[in-house]
């Protein structure tokens, strides 16, 4: 696809690579049905998102970036989403979820797969 986008654009197919890896937004790499991202900012970074984050990791047997083997969840992290007075904040698709503990993972991660 960045091939046939700087062939139309009659630019070098570097600088296509280089707004594609510069800007989050954009994936090299097909992503699952749903995306849980944790938000590694600073006030949820010491309210406890690494616990969710290692409940996440082992419940779904992947790191942080990838997908499950069935394409269904990929794991994410992302920055302050600006609801700190929630942290530890974790972001399903596009819903916000906050005050989160380890525990609670397993009925998120049910509602998900449902
Ligand atoms: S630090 Fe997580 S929402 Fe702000």
């Amino acid at each position: 696809m960045q091939a046939y986008i700087a062939r139309k654009l009659n630019v070098p197919l570097g600088q296509v690579y280089g707004v594609v890896t510069f800007y989050s937004f954009f994936k090299t790499e097909p992503r699952g049905k749903h995306t849980i991202k944790f938000c590694l900012g600073t006030a949820c970074y010491v309210a406890g998102v690494p616990q969710l984050i290692e409940k996440a990791k082992q419940m779904l047997n992947i790191d942080l970036g990838q997908t499950t083997p069935d394409g269904m969840i990929t794991l994410e992290e992302c920055r302050c989403v600006g609801a700190c007075s929630q942290a530890p904040v974790i972001v399903v698709d596009e819903e916000v979820q906050g005050r989160l503990r380890p525990n609670k993972f397993p009925q998120i991660l049910k509602k998900v797969q449902d």
